[in-house]
Parts: structure tokens; C-alpha cells; sequence
């Protein structure tokens, strides 16, 4: 059943975080939905737009509601990740996308302020919820002075200034994190104190982490004994994942570590096993994989078992 992210950050606020997981093929979408069924947990399906042109924009739209059918009793928001406002348009006219993210962060505050509030009215005439940024992700180098470092983030009296003026019904904070599977250099870490400020500012009001990935250093190990090349990938500890959403943080998103998963199927298969050129092979071995990583996450976030408590309360 498909429902609004604002329905799901409704039930956890406080208590736990919804993983937010990007997909891209058939394989993927069938691991999420077995693992978020056998850990019983609601989830966030999120379709970048480089997602959506990977092949064709009403490919995954296909294979969600295929797997709606398959998996009956799943719980789950379509979500529009990093969309730019003309993407963000196509998403609400679609009618399918529950959510849409309309990432307007590289922008001056005031020009965000403006995007953002356009997309907002275009979205709530249709019960459409909306993300938006604010703070720069990434770049939160350690050779870079504190401040400077600081700098990037949120800053947390521009976060309520921004809410009220847009009437956004989430936003997704720089805390220290960043896309990819090279988060931190040395020995940085998420900022507490950020989160702890925008949520006294914004007390019960829904807040996003982006660049989320555990980066595994198991997984980064058998990637490069098999072929691969990962030095240095390092990423978030994801026992952080329920301090973060005691702060309000009640969506963690998730994308290179399921890309890491892939890697390590598919490297170890070939090695292992020159002579076979059956694609579906390797595919079984990853969707029963991923559908594993998907439960192991969602236990950390918290929203493993809450899948009935929350189809009570979205009813
Ligand atoms: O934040 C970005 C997500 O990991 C999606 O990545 O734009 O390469 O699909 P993508
Ligand atoms: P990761 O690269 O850490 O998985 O972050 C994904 C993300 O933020 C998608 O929007
Ligand atoms: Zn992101």
C-alpha cells in the first residue's frame, strides 16, 4: 500500500527512522520488498532522476506496483529523491510519487525559499508531501578549518526561517554527512549538536540524513579481494542511526551500501566462477542478499516490527 511519507513520519517521530532506499532494477525492488516484509518494516522507496532516465521513467513506476501486488501487505511511500523543480512538476502531474524532494540546497537561501515554496503549493493541491534542503552536503573535508566546516551545515535559526516560510513537511539537514562511499577522511562525525539545535527550534517536525551509508569495511574488504578497487571508503556508524532519530531525524537514506552489496555479489560470482554466463544467477544471490541488508538496516533504524502498529494508525 502506497502512503504519504508525512503518514509514516506521523507514527516515528521521536522513536525511529524510516530507511529511505533508492532503487534502479528489478532485482533491487524485489530485495527491498522481501526484506522490509521479513522484517516487517514500513519503508521509503526513493527514484533519483538519474534513476528514472536509467532506462525509462515508467520502468520502476512498473515494478513498484508489480510488487505492491506481489507483496500485499507492504507499507510504503514513492519518493522523488534530489529533484530539480521541473522534475519535481512531471513527479506531482504522475499522480504515482507520494513524495517528492525538491533540492534546491546550492542555491542562495532566498532563491531556495522561493523554489521550494512553488513546488510546496504545487504539491499539497494534490496531498503530495515534500523534502527540501538546506546546508550543503559534502566537502566537510578535515583539512578544512572548523569554521569553514561549520559553515556547511545547517544552520539552525536559517531552518525554522526556512520551514515557516515555505511550509515544507520535511527538510533534510547537513550534519556532516555525505553522499558516496568516502564520507570522512580521519575522524569526523555526525553533529549531534546541529540535530539537537534545529529540533529545539522545530520541536515534532520531521527531519531528513542524507548521505547515510554504513559503508561496511567487511563489505569494502571482500569487494577488493575480489577485484575491486575501494580504498578508504568509510561511512556513517549506523548505531548512530536512533540517537539521530530521538532528534527528530525520521527518514536515514540509503543508497551505496546496497550499490556495495551488488559489487561484492557480482565480483565474488565471476571470480568464483568464470565459466557461467547466466545473468539470473548472480541475481538470485543478490536479491536474496540485498533482502538481507535491508532487514539488518532496518533493525538499526528501528522500523523493523512497526509494520502493524503503523497500518493501524494510516488507516
Ligand atoms: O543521493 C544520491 C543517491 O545516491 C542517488 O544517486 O543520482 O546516482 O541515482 P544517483
Ligand atoms: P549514501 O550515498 O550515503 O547512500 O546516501 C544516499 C542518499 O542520500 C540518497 O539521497
Ligand atoms: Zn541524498
Amino acid at each position: 500500500m502506497i502512503v504519504t511519507t508525512k503518514q509514516l513520519f506521523a507514527a516515528a517521530y521521536g522513536k525511529y527512522a524510516i530507511g529511505a532506499y533508492n532503487i534502479n532494477n528489478l532485482e533491487q525492488t524485489m530485495g527491498l520488498f522481501r526484506g522490509c516484509m521479513d522484517s516487517q518494516a514500513p519503508f521509503i522507496i526513493q527514484i533519483s532522476k538519474g534513476a528514472r532516465s536509467f532506462t525509462h521513467k515508467n520502468m520502476l513506476e512498473a515494478l513498484i506496483r508489480a510488487s505492491d501486488g506481489i507483496f500485499p501487505d507492504s507499507i510504503f511511500a514513492v519518493h522523488l529523491d534530489h529533484g530539480d523543480e521541473a522534475t519535481c512538476f512531471d513527479c506531482i502531474a504522475s499522480g504515482f510519487y507520494s513524495s517528492v524532494m525538491i533540492d534546491a540546497s546550492s542555491e542562495s537561501f532566498e532563491k531556495n525559499v522561493e523554489i521550494t515554496k512553488r513546488v510546496v503549493d504545487a504539491a499539497h493541491a494534490k496531498g503530495i508531501v515534500v523534502e527540501a534542503e538546506l546546508g550543503q552536503l559534502g566537502g566537510v573535508e578535515e583539512h578544512v578549518k572548523v569554521d569553514e566546516a561549520n559553515a556547511k551545515l545547517t544552520d539552525p535559526d536559517q531552518a525554522k526561517e526556512f520551514v515557516e516560510k515555505t511550509s515544507v513537511d520535511s527538510l533534510a539537514c547537513a550534519i556532516g554527512t555525505s553522499h558516496g562511499a568516502f564520507k570522512f577522511t580521519g575522524s569526523q562525525g555526525l553533529h549531534f549538536e546541529v540535530l539537537e539545535a534545529i529540533q529545539k527550534r522545530l520541536p515534532n517536525f520531521p527531519l531528513v540524513m542524507h548521505g547515510s551509508s554504513s559503508v561496511p569495511q567487511e563489505e569494502v574488504a571482500r569487494i577488493n579481494a575480489a577485484g575491486g578497487n575501494l580504498k578508504g571508503a568509510k561511512g556513517v556508524d549506523e548505531n548512530q542511526f536512533k540517537r539521530a532519530a530521538e532528534l527528530g531525524v525520521t527518514k536515514i537514506n540509503i543508497d551505496t551500501d546496497g550499490r556495495l552489496v551488488w559489487t561484492r555479489v557480482h565480483r565474488e560470482f565471476f571470480r568464483d566462477f568464470p565459466e557461467k554466463f547466466d545473468l539470473r544467477d548472480p541475481g538470485k544471490i543478490f536479491m536474496s542478499e540485498y533482502a538481507k541488508f535491508i532487514a539488518h538496516k532496518n533493525e538499526k533504524l528501528g522500523n523493523a516490527g512497526q509494520l502493524e502498529l503503523v497500518r493501524k494508525l494510516v488507516k
